[in-house]
């Protein structure tokens, strides 16, 4: 497979994106959203992890673009599939810009795969490529199954950002692809009855959910007494 490199220098705090300058919580939490997921689905093939949640606006693109970031620390072979062709994040959340993708390559536009290799972060990415007329179609193609299995000789772990499942039923619509869906609640956002319906939603596709993600909780803001003084909880990991 012929990749185009590409090389990420851009982060800062502000993009919610994980590196060495995240904050202690951000990177614990990350690890050990890592071990559960490795722990949730054993064995040596290559590992299908779908994002998704109930609505827009909960986390999903970053939680996929950090799990990625997070299995390739572990030198695991990695690739993210922006699957979200109506309004795809993953290339803007890393800085970087693409002219095709996922959309280009299902519709047969193009006959190459449209993986873009991210070097310095070790993680191949799809991009979502042209706003299709039609994306559910396209995911709901042979073209779609015909890429995951081809994807699934190169790499150990296929993370899937999908789309809300209360908007549009392309997440469920892999369900007998996906080893474990991830389901993103986003602290003081994602409503009780609407994660309910997306839950509903799942259950009736037979989507095997490995756990929810609750983003957005700030560990950064306890406090503990010492000393008369109040700390951080990271900035005392770091420096006792
Ligand atoms: N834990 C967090 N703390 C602060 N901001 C966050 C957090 N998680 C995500 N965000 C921000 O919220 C916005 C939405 O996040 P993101 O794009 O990951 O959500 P999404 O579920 O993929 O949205 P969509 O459904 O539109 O694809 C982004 O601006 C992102 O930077
Ligand atoms: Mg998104």
């Amino acid at each position: 497979m012929s990749k185009k490199e590409k090389t990420n220098d851009s982060f800062d705090s502000k993009t919610m994106l994980l590196s060495s300058k995240s904050s202690f919580s951000v990177q614990e939490a990350y690890k050990t959203l890592r071990t559960n997921v490795i722990f949730s689905l054993p064995g040596t093939d290559c590992k299908c992890i779908g994002i998704t949640s109930a609505n827009r606006g909960e986390g999903k693109s970053t939680v996929a673009v950090n799990l990625s970031i997070s299995l390739a620390q572990l030198k695991k072979r990695v690739i993210l599939i922006d699957c979200d062709m109506r309004l795809p994040t993953v290339i803007t959340k890393l800085n970087l810009s693409a002219k095709e993708g996922l959309s280009n390559y299902l519709s047969g536009m193009i006959e190459e795969l449209p993986i873009m290799r991210v070097s310095n972060l070790g993680v191949d990415i799809i991009p979502s490529g042209n706003i299709p007329p039609d994306a559910t179609t396209l995911i709901n193609s042979e073209s779609m199954v015909d890429l995951v299995n081809l994807l699934k000789d190169t790499y150990d772990y296929i993370v899937f950002d999908f789309p809300p499942i209360n908007i549009v039923s392309d997440a469920v619509l892999l369900s007998n692809m996906i080893d474990g869906y991830l389901m993103i609640v986003r602290h003081g956002f994602s409503e009780y009855k609407k994660v309910n319906e997306a839950l509903r939603q799942m259950k009736f596709a037979d989507a095997k959910i490995i756990g929810f993600v609750y983003n957005g909780k700030n560990n950064d803001k306890k406090y503990y007494k010492r000393k008369g003084y109040y700390y951080r909880y990271d900035y005392y990991y770091k420096n006792s």
